[in-house]
């Protein structure tokens, strides 16, 4: 199987009621064992980069990785470019093969969000190209992008409905109280917003900050429409402290295999529990998309 758009895979996801987790990659291992995890639990996936990603690594380099991982492993999995504030960069992600774009303009007044998200719309939907956009602000930290708490905005479910009529956007990742990173007290997620937007649009939504958010709130916010469900420190916090720990047991050790192996095992179990958290599991048959 080769890469596919997320804009069927999600909207498959959202009528049948489950989510599908968008899991953030940073380097070419993670791909592999990202798509390992989901094939061994029949789950459709979203592996996502974000620009610091593609700049360490290339864009092309990812697309050849997650093309091959998605044909040796034989699951709809989709590519995504996360947070792009740059056009420039979403040119070249898309050229080079990603299956999935986000424009990122939240921070911009909401007729510059709407441009900005036209632009790409313009580029990606002739190409098949799903694109993602932001309204209000998601606190927090994601690579570069940098909200404090302060700033962070719930979305307002009215502009939410105009901002797709005016950009078609297929799908939207509303600020409902999730936040990026580490949270220093319990998400304040407001699930009857989420309720409102939902009810008004007919797009998946997204669900930015899925790290470290109750189990039960995950899936509350499914039930309600967010179809596609972002991770990204929780994973990397499981590889680091695998290796930390191996360094700590072993501080002279000197084969990568051996530590990067105990790094997989963790981050893999870690990526099959938030598979199996979205409902996401078997939900991979001949028919899929
Ligand atoms: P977390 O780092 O909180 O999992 O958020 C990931 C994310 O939303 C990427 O866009």
């Amino acid at each position: 199987m080769t890469l596919i758009s997320t804009t069927p895979m999600l909207r498959k996801a959202k009528k049948n009621k489950h989510g599908i987790v968008a899991f953030n990659v940073h380097c070419f291992d993670s791909i592999f064992w990202v798509l390992e995890a989901a094939a061994e639990l029949k789950s459709p996936v979203i592996l996502q980069t974000t620009v610091g990603t593609v700049q360490n690594l290339g864009a092309k380099n990812i697309v050849e990785a997650a093309k091959t991982a998605a044909e040796s492993y034989n699951i709809p999995t989709g590519l995504h470019l996360d947070h792009c504030t740059d056009f420039d960069v979403i040119k070249e992600a898309i050229r080079a093969g990603y299956t999935s774009v986000m424009i990122d303009a939240s921070m911009h007044p909401f007729e510059e969000n709407v441009k900005r998200t036209k632009e790409v719309m313009e580029l990606a939907k002739s190409l098949g190209v799903n694109v993602e956009a932001e309204l209000g602000k998601v606190g927090g930290v994601e690579d570069d992008i940098v909200v404090a708490e302060e700033d962070a905005q719930k979305a307002v479910p009215e502009e939410c409905k105009l901002f797709i009529e005016q950009t078609g956007v297929p799908t939207l990742a509303p600020a409902i109280g999730t936040a990026h990173g580490i949270y220093k007290g319990e998400p304040d997620i407001d699930f009857d917003r989420i309720a409102k937007i939902a009810e008004i649009v007919d797009v998946p939504l997204v669900l930015h900050g899925g790290s470290a958010v109750p189990e039960a709130d995950v899936r509350r916010c499914v039930s309600l429409g967010m179809a596609k469900v972002n991770v990204s420190t929780e994973l990397k916090n499981a590889y680091s402290e695998a290796i930390r720990k191996h360094f700590e047991m072993d501080p002279d050790s000197l084969d990568p295999r051996a530590y990067l192996q105990k790094a997989k095992e963790a981050a893999k179990e870690m990526a099959k529990s938030k598979i199996r958290m979205v409902g996401s599991e078997g939900k991979v048959v001949p028919s899929f998309v």
